[in-house]
């Protein structure tokens, strides 16, 4: 039991009356919602990176593959419906593991009447923090990214039938500079992923030593893989591997 410092404990005999929230208010619940859209926003990167990798199977083969992603689900489905689906799925877990996260570091901070006199010490502190701005970074990161290579307005060649050649002028050697704003941002989404990742197994499963180093490792090899699967892509059109 918990009390806050303008509380004090019940007198013997005294009714003690406690809120029951539901799962969805409580802590517990939230950590869910951010273990779950965490979870699917994963799933959505491994099969982007998977899809990226393409460009190593020549431009016939990687623009196929593109214009299909708007084929998915037909004729069941009209035309892109599934491509929107995805999109609107993709952003609504977006926006929950936004706002997941914001409760639940807005409740930490309230339960913390003192801020802590060496903030450095804590652990736990410094991981919240740096996900809190790599969060917003990815987000800033992935607006500029749909304008770029996505509706093609921030790209060089913007040319919605040919993403090969997009990605191509995206990274050519002369355009170095957005290779490293990929860079930056791509080991961004890694140092999220590895803390995020290690959270949720943390949330969803047991809590014992070994399977706090298990979760560590896993975590370690998901963000470590993903980083590098997409840092292939921009290197090799800036070595001129692809062209
Ligand atoms: C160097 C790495 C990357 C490359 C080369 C790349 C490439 C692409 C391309 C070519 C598209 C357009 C696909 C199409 O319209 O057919 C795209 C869309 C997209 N990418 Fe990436 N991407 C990279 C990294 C990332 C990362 C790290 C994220 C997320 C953090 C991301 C999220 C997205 C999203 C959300 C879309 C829009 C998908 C849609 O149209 O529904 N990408 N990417």
């Amino acid at each position: 039991m918990h009390w806050t410092t303008d509380q004090s404990p019940p007198s013997v005999g005294q009714v003690v009356i406690t809120k029951t929230r539901s799962p969805i208010r409580s802590n517990v619940g939230l950590k869910a919602v951010m273990a779950v859209t965490g979870i699917l926003l994963v799933l959505f990167l491994v099969v982007h990176m998977l899809g990226n990798l393409k460009i190593f199977t020549g431009e016939t083969s990687f623009d196929h593959y593109a214009h299909w992603l708007r084929d998915i689900g037909t004729p069941l489905l009209p035309h892109t419906w599934y491509l929107w689906i995805q999109r609107t799925v993709l952003t609504v877990a977006v926006v929950a593991h936004i706002v997941a996260a914001t409760v639940l570091a807005r409740r930490a901070r309230a339960a913390r009447p003192v801020k802590y006199a060496h903030r450095k010490k804590i652990q736990g502190s410094y991981a919240a923090r740096t996900m809190r701005w790599g969060g917003v970074i990815i987000l800033l990161f992935v607006i500029y990214h749909i304008l770029d290579l996505t509706t093609g307005d921030l790209n060089p060649q913007g040319d919605a039938s040919n993403p090969y050649g997009n990605v191509v002028a995206d990274f050519a050697p002369e355009r170095w500079y957005v290779t490293l704003f990929y860079t930056l941002a791509i080991v961004t989404v890694g140092f999220h992923l590895r803390h995020g990742i290690f959270s949720a197994l943390r949330s969803l499963g047991q809590q014992t030593p070994q399977g706090e180093r298990r979760n560590r490792a896993i975590a370690l090899v998901v963000a470590v893989g993903l980083c590098v699967g997409y840092l292939v892509v921009p290197f090799a059109v800036l070595t001129g591997l692809v062209s």
